[in-house]
């Protein structure tokens, strides 16, 4: 068998997930299964560079694993791992740690930004962040990463990381490369800003149908169109979005067209869209709760992929060491 390409891509265990994830995201890494060697990982020591409680740690991190498993990564085919049970991604953190310079890390936006937002919590591991991350996708040798669009400067900086070690010390990793879902953004229901948690504008993936009827029947459409009887703009409109994300081309094409000739009414429109993106998330409902259910099966797939991914990431590291020039004594 031809050796597969490694796909890596981090999972913070920060909570509810909602559509704007799955659609940017997570959907691209359940089809990459298929193709690819893919490791997923539950990057728990990334989601310490904010304030967290560590008495909720453990349960964030096995509810990352199940939504994970709910919406379809499946441990027969991937390999879905904590980030901190395979210490060599810190380690070699530390290793890129100086071949990096500061002045790539204080560029990067999400640091800009989280400096901005919490001025009185600006900690190293922020900063470092990057880097983290960068080890975290070459200790396997991934080459593929599927991320959203937000990600992306994180995946140039790993490219530049990685340019630099394999031009100090020898060809070591490959330059991984981004790979975005086919609907890369959905705004929140504000229809103005992305969808996302702290900004209460979330549907997420575990609410019942009227909770998400409650919030799509009051959420922004097309702010032009004022009226029922005035044709609409699909294109500038949010809804529209996310029937591209949940619905076939049959109802795409008939909600384009009818809000066009003001044919049916955004409520109207909307009720498709509840159908639609309800008939994907009742079954990860369902198997989300029967997985939480079965707290053992959950941690033995964890221990497994742990076992998994060390054996790579003990591989890395040796032929690492050998390059940096620090050997083993044994
Ligand atoms: N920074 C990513 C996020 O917030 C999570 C992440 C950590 C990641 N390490 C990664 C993503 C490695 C892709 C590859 O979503």
């Amino acid at each position: 068998m031809i050796a597969q390409k490694r796909v890596f891509s981090g999972i913070q265990p920060s909570g509810r997930l909602h559509v704007g994830n799955y659609v940017g995201a997570m959907r691209k890494m359940i089809s990459l299964q298929d193709e690819y060697y893919c490791i997923y990982g539950i990057v728990d020591y990334h989601a310490m560079t904010v304030r967290f409680d560590p008495k909720e740690m453990e349960e964030s991190i096995f509810d990352c694993a199940v939504d994970y498993m709910a919406a379809g990564i499946d441990p027969t085919k991937s390999v879905l791992m904590v980030q901190s049970t395979v210490s060599q991604h810190t380690e070699l953190a530390w290793i890129l740690n100086t071949i990096t310079p500061i002045s790539w890390l204080l560029r990067v936006p999400t640091f800009k930004e989280k400096r901005q937002q919490n001025p009185d919590y600006v900690n190293m591991g922020l900063l470092d962040y990057p880097v983290l991350m960068a080890s975290d996708i070459i200790v396997y040798k991934a080459e593929v990463v599927p991320v959203g669009d937000d990600q992306l400067p994180h995946l140039e900086l790993t490219r530049e990381i990685v340019r630099r070690f394999n031009s100090l010390f020898g060809y070591t990793f490959p330059e991984p490369k981004a790979m975005l879902g086919e609907v890369t953004r959905i705004l929140g229901l504000d229809g103005n800003f992305k969808m996302s948690k702290s900004l209460d504008n979330c549907i997420y993936l575990d609410e019942s149908k009227d909770e998400i009827w409650k919030k799509l029947s009051t959420a922004v459409t097309d702010v032009r169109r004022k009226r029922k009887t005035d044709p609409g703009n699909p294109e500038d409109c949010n809804i529209f979005t996310m029937h591209k994300a949940f619905s076939k081309k049959g109802d795409i094409d008939y909600c384009a067209h009818e809000c066009c000739v003001a044919g049916i009414g955004c409520l109207d429109c909307k009720k498709i869209l509840l159908e639609n993106m309800y008939k994907e998330l009742e079954p990860i409902q369902k198997k989300r709760h029967e997985l939480s259910c079965n707290r053992e099966h959950v941690y033995d797939i964890l221990k497994q992929g742990q076992k998994r991914a060390e054996e790579i990431a003990v591989e890395t590291m040796s032929d690492v060491h050998a390059k940096i020039g620090v050997k083993s004594f044994h």
